[in-house]
């Protein structure tokens, strides 16, 4: 580790509670027949040339969703690339499948199109755990750093942001950054402030938030996964905890998680993310052996079992009423989204022209998986 300072400050309290998931966990489409499956599906299919649009679903989505997605003309990626092929496709709607601030990023960069979400109240920890007013305290406190700011936060707190950045550029943002002699201020998600921090070695005052899928997951019972699966590669989402992220082979976005599991030469992956990450997985790489993370064993609490209750809130159903009724618009106040626009498209512009420096981060994260 590189010889600078590290600031961490766990003032604010996170918002990860029994209550916020329980409420949550209740809004979980109940599942569906195979043939009310085929019915919604036709119809949505009907309804998406009807309208114009287009659907844009991350990989954490039901898998029904994620293929209709791919069917119709639409699109499923990691949050980078929603946000990009949201800004770039013709359709005049968006049907945004996955968080809140998803769709929250897709109408910032597409004000002229209508953003439609299956269920508005799809959130998720790293957001609630980051209300705009304390956050913009933080930032008054430390007004020297410059504010860098995970994807998953609302349009206000990107407002307050200098940069924008999700799992894939994160590091090799925060490298540049760091290269330019600039202190950071980073929220919200801890674990991936910490991860970078070691990577880069930048001096970071990290806000105490966390996943609660990614935060579940366990070191002891993982190693005792991997004495099982001698040969098995380890691929973590950075959102992970250091302990789980200092036993993979792989650390990087839901794209380049998937990514490995095509292009490694090893049989088997351990797999620290959402399960719904495996429904493309094993499309891609049908002849690969994937096996789940544990979340469970003896230091277990438990709380997602890999299984985000945000993103499963985005069922068929709700998928065709929004299209139906053009239900769930997102709508931002507009010199609040220029305001949060402009951390997004530094963001953007940052990763067009810098590929070089995003694969070589990408390279960083991958210590032995054979296709580095
Ligand atoms: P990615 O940007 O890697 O898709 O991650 C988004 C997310 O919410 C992970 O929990
Ligand atoms: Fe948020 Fe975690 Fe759900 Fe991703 S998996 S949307 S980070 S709660």
């Amino acid at each position: 580790m590189k010889n600078l300072t590290q600031a961490y400050e766990f003032a604010l309290p996170r918002i990860d509670g029994p209550t916020c998931i329980a409420q949550a966990w209740a809004k979980t489409p109940v599942s569906l027949s195979f043939m009310d499956k085929t019915r919604l599906k036709n119809k949505i299919q009907t309804l998406l040339k009807k309208r114009n649009a287009v659907i844009v679903a991350h990989y954490y989505v039901d898998g029904d969703i994620q293929d209709l997605a791919l069917d119709t003309g639409g699109f499923v990626g990691d949050s980078l690339e929603m946000a990009r092929f949201g800004r770039d496709h013709p359709a005049q709607i968006l049907v945004v499948a996955g968080v809140r601030f998803m769709g929250e990023t897709s109408k910032i960069l597409s004000p002229h199109k209508r953003v439609l979400m299956p269920d508005l109240e799809a959130s998720c920890s790293l957001d609630l755990g980051c209300p705009a007013t304390e956050f913009n305290r933080f930032c008054d406190r430390h007004s020297d750093r410059t504010v860098v700011v995970y994807a998953n936060t609302s349009a206000a707190v990107k407002a307050r942001a200098d940069w924008m950045v999700t799992s894939s550029c994160a590091l090799a943002i925060v490298h540049q950054l760091h290269q330019q002699g600039e202190k950071i201020l980073w929220a919200p998600d801890r674990h991936l402030g910490r991860y970078i921090h070691d990577q880069t070695g930048a001096d970071m005052l990290i806000w105490d938030g966390t996943c609660i899928v990614h935060n579940e997951f366990k070191a002891r019972e993982l190693d005792l996964l991997c004495q099982q699966h001698p040969f098995a590669k380890v691929l973590v989402h950075p959102e992970s905890p250091a302990e789980v992220i200092a036993m993979a082979d792989v650390v990087g976005s839901t794209s380049a998680m998937i990514k490995a599991v095509i292009d490694g030469n090893a049989q088997e992956y351990i797999i620290a993310t959402d399960q719904g990450i495996l429904h493309r997985m094993r499309q891609l790489a049908p002849t690969k052996t994937l096996i789940e993370a544990p979340t469970a064993g003896q230091s277990a609490t438990c709380k997602s079992c890999a299984n985000c209750p945000w993103m499963a809130m985005n069922g068929l159903t709700h998928l065709s009423n929004c299209l139906q009724n053009l239900s769930g618009d997102i709508n931002i106040e507009e010199s609040l989204r220029i305001k949060a626009s402009h951390c997004i498209e530094r963001m953007l512009t940052f990763t067009q022209n810098n590929s070089k420096l995003l694969a070589q981060a990408q390279h960083g994260f991958i210590k032995n998986i054979g296709a580095a």
